[in-house]
Formats: C-alpha cells, structure tokens, sequence
C-alpha cells in the first residue's frame, strides 16, 4: 500500500536524496550535467527546502511504500499561489523505478483535494518542454495554457509549458 504524508524539516535531507537519485535520469537527455548541478544546488540545498517550507509555503508530500518501509517520491505545493485561486505545484518526482505504477496519480489526487479543501479552482505548473511528463499531466486532465522561459542564472535557461486543470469540488 501507498501512504501519503506531509514531510516536515527532518525530511528534508530524504528529500534531497531522491532528487539526486531521479534528476539524472529525468534530465540526462534534456540538460547539461553543468545545468542539472546547478538547479539542483538551487532548488534541493537544505537552505533552499528549508526557505522553501519555512518562507515561501512550500508543502512536501511523500509518498511511501508501506509494505517495504521506502519512500518513493514527493510533491510540493503551494495554495493561492500569488493571491490566486491556483494551487501551484512546484515539484513532483519519484524515484525511476517507482514510475509508471500510479503513485503520481495518487500524489496528484492528493493536491487536488488539498486544493478544493481550501477553496482553490485550479492546479497549475510548470514543466520542461522536452520532458515526457508532459503526457502524464495531459492524461491528468491538464492543458498547455503557456509557454516560459526562464533566466535563472550563470546563463542558463528553463524552457518550460506552463499547465493548468481545472478542479471540480
Ligand atoms: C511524472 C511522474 C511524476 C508521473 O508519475 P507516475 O507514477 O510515473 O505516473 P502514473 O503511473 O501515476 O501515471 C498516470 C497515468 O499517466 C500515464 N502516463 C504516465 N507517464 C506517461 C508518459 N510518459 N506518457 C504517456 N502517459 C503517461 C499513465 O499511463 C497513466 O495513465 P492511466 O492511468 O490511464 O493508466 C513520474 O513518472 C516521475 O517522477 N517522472 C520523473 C520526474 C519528472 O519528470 N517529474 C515532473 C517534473 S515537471
């Protein structure tokens, strides 16, 4: 069975773990090695998740296999994002062999309900325009409603779709 459960600082370093163990994989053949190592330390330091729950309202789900005891990926998220009624979600990813098997279904049922729980009508992110998770979000009920690019530093660049769903309460 899968459980799901908000993390809190001391999972943060867990956290950490499984994006070093999944990003390779995802972005191998989209990013530079130099990029990867970049956005990495940018967004998985533990400075950077501790702002991020502490200062910006990230909120981290882990999903975890009850039966052997093993995480196997997250989602962070925010509500209202930008005084929106949008649920922004700024993270998803599980480790490569737990793909494929409906966890980030799950992960994403779970944000939904947070979502319409606390008033929000859609869900929103942003996604790599090469990445094949952009299929996974169509099939999710998301729709490409733009296109970003994004300068983040020591001249590299995010080249993202920007999705949205709707939700229904
Ligand atoms: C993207 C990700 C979170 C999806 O989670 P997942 O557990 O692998 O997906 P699921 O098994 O829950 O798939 C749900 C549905 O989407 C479909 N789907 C998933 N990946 C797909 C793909 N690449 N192409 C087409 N359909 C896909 C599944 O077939 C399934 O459809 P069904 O319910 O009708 O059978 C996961 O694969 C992952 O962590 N990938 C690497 C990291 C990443 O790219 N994260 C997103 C960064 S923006």
């Amino acid at each position: 069975m899968i459980s799901i459960t908000q993390a809190t600082e001391q999972d943060l370093p867990l956290i950490r773990d499984i994006a070093y163990q999944t990003w390779p994989n995802t972005f191998g053949e989209i990013l530079s090695p130099n990029q990867i190592s970049y956005m990495l330390e940018m967004m998985y330091s533990l400075g950077s998740l501790n702002a991020q729950i502490n200062e910006k309202k990230h909120v981290f789900l882990l999903a975890k296999d009850t039966d052997s005891d093993e995480y196997l990926g997250y989602v962070s998220y925010e509500l209202d994002y930008t005084g929106q009624s949008l649920t922004k979600i700024h993270k998803i990813y599980l480790l490569p062999a737990s793909q494929g098997k409906g966890v980030g279904r799950l992960l994403i049922d779970q944000v939904a309900s947070i979502a319409i729980r606390n008033n929000n009508t859609r869900l929103g992110l942003n996604v790599n325009r090469y990445n094949k998770a952009i299929q996974f979000y169509e099939r999710m009920g998301f729709l490409v409603v733009g296109k970003e690019d994004i300068d983040i530093g020591d001249g590299f660049l995010m080249e993202d779709f920007v999705m949205e769903k709707p939700l229904n309460p």
